[in-house]
């Protein structure tokens, strides 16, 4: 095993996000690893393939909280990264208020990979539904803020001193019953309704060009939305129009990127 206070060489952030903000602090924290003299790379994760991860270079995991627990995509990335002999590996995730399900669980599937936990935290960050108004100075600094956070967080890694709590026996319990909010039960869908306003939508397919999971298809030039929807929120929030609804009403859309972001290679 790796000692836990190795300062990283080369760090490989994999990154998903809904909205933007969790794009945003990884590349607070790949700008700080820079300053700091470590090699960082931004991976999306949606273009990479776990398996050709490599283990040699430190992995951080970014991520958002959807439902108390983190969106399908990011499990199925985290199940498939190979086997390791002591890689470091840290995990950030992003959230409004609360999460349940994500640090332990999370640390102790990377344990059973091999992989070293090297830190890990939770950084607050503007809600991305719901808001029916938004306060520009209010998000500016709360995202100052979380992004603060992320650079401290990032000297914590370089310097020796981050940590990741340990799982919680009630936790995988916790996380199975989250987990069925995006399957069997299909909670997510039913709570996360989108539909499109067809008198604001010019048919631009932005929306399906940016979808992570391939579920909006043009039919006769319009949306629609299929069973694979993780309701990450990205469609809605950058429709140019904001012609995509949820549960049939207006919010205030949560835009901390640009819409080129999620598909330039930005890495
Ligand atoms: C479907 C969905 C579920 C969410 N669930 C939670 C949650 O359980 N707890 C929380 O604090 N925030 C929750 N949020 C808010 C996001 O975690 C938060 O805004 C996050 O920073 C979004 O990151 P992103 O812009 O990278 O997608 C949820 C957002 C969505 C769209
Ligand atoms: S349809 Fe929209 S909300 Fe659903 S997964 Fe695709 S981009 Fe995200």
């Amino acid at each position: 095993m790796a000692p836990m206070n190795h300062k990283p060489e080369v760090v490989d952030i994999y990154w998903f996000s809904g909205t933007g903000n969790t794009l945003l602090v990884a590349r607070a924290m790949g700008d700080r690893f820079a300053q700091r003299g470590v090699m960082a790379r931004l991976q999306q994760m949606e273009d990479c393939d776990p398996a050709d991860v490599d283990a040699s270079h430190t992995i951080g995991i970014a991520c958002p909280v959807a439902a108390q627990s983190t969106y399908p995509p990011v499990w199925r990335f985290v199940r498939g990264l190979p086997d390791t002999d002591g890689t470091g590996v840290f995990l950030i995730d992003t959230l409004m208020l609360h999460s349940g399900g994500i640090v332990g669980p999370m640390r102790s599937r990377l344990e059973r990979k091999g992989y070293t936990p090297l830190g890990a935290i939770e950084v607050r960050m503007p809600g991305n539904f719901l808001r029916k108004k938004a306060d520009p100075d209010k998000t500016a600094r709360k995202v100052e803020a979380g992004m603060t956070k992320a650079r401290a967080f990032t000297d914590d890694i370089v310097d020796g001193r981050s940590n990741w709590r340990r799982c919680l026996p009630w936790e995988w319990l916790f996380l199975a019953s989250c987990r069925l909010c995006y399957g069997r039960l299909g909670l997510v869908r039913k709570f996360f309704r989108l539909s499109v306003d067809h008198e604001k939508c010019d048919s631009c397919g932005l929306g399906e060009e940016l979808c992570p999971v391939g579920a909006i298809s043009l039919r006769d030039g319009r949306p629609e939305f299929s069973s694979e929807c993780i309701a990450c929120m990205r469609c809605a929030s950058y429709c140019p129009e904001e012609a995509i609804l949820l549960n049939g009403k207006d919010y205030a859309r949560n835009r901390p990127v640009k819409a080129a972001d999620f598909t330039d290679d930005n890495g």
